[in-house]
């Protein structure tokens, strides 16, 4: 499948993870890729590995807090590609900080890039989408949707959801989409901190997930490409869960009532 063969997408936390792999899928898919991080040598090695594998890639240092360093990466972005189809708004950042201990620096560390770096990306953005009639992909979260902890980090991916549906609705008429992923535990560095402490953190996870397993930074971009593809052009507003069943139901009460799992 190359369905973005001549469409241009802005990836936002592209050096690692999530974003890594989006980047790979879209720019597999025939789309001219800019990648965006914080992390400037992680970023110019991600552009450098795309281009190996054959994709126009543009790198991007950005920190997504920083409205004048977010408006300097965009007119590089249209510099080098002249328009802009597909924005990701990946950065999310999560911090075990307890919530009598979240001040508000503490706060605004996680909300700040999380929600505020989608706003900022999504204002400065949309002239070009509008004139392209883009679409946009939000990565959310399931914390975003229930309690799986990460206070700060969780209401920020709440709003996340909210403002997809609020601007799917607002640009519907002006042909852009707006829709959201929210993933379940994914295997990427941001849980290297816990796996440190943990070595089976993801084993003892995945009896949570009726699939069998946690997802990979693939099953993620797999779900964002559909989004932002033209085999999505009837979908907007959406959060898609991709989070190997782990909001479809309870599998702890399944236990307990069935003395089974989901399959009775
Ligand atoms: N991994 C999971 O289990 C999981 C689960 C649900 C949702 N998510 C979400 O998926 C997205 C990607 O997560 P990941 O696990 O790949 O994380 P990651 O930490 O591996 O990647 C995030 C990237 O964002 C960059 N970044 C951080 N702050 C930035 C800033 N201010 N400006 C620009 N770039 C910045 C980082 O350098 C990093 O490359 C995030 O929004 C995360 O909340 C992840």
């Amino acid at each position: 499948m190359r369905r973005f063969e001549g469409r241009t997408a802005l990836i936002t936390g592209a050096a690692h993870g999530i974003g890594r792999a989006i980047a790979t899928r879209l720019g597999g898919e025939g789309a001219q890729v800019a990648v965006l991080d914080i992390d400037a040598d992680g970023v110019q090695q991600a552009a450098a590995e795309l281009a190996n594998e054959g994709v126009d890639s543009l790198a991007i240092h950005c920190d997504v807090t920083q409205r004048a360093s977010v408006e300097a990466a965009f007119a590089a972005a249209i510099e080098r590609f002249d328009k802009l189809d597909v924005l990701v708004n990946n950065v999310g950042v999560a911090r075990d900080v307890p919530f009598e201990e979240t001040d508000e620096e503490e706060w605004a560390r996680q909300v700040e890039p999380t929600l505020g770096g989608a706003v900022r990306c999504l204002q400065t953005a949309l002239p070009h989408l509008l004139q392209t009639k883009g679409t946009v992909v939000n990565i959310g979260s399931v914390n975003g949707i229930t309690a799986f902890g990460n206070e700060a980090y969780s209401a920020a991916k709440a709003g996340l959801h909210n403002l997809t549906e609020n601007l799917a609705m607002r640009y519907a008429r002006r042909g852009i989409r707006v829709n959201a992923v929210a993933p379940g535990t994914v295997r990427t560095p941001v849980w290297a901190r816990r796996l440190a402490e943990n070595p089976a953190i993801f084993d003892d996870v995945v009896r949570h997930y009726p699939l069998g397993r946690v997802g990979e930074p693939e099953d993620i971009a797999a779900a964002v490409a559909f989004l932002a593809s033209a085999d999505a052009s009837w979908i907007t507003g959406v959060v898609l869960r991709v989070d190997g069943g782990v909001l479809a139901g309870h599998t702890g009460f399944l236990q307990d009532v069935f003395q089974s799992g989901h399959e009775t």
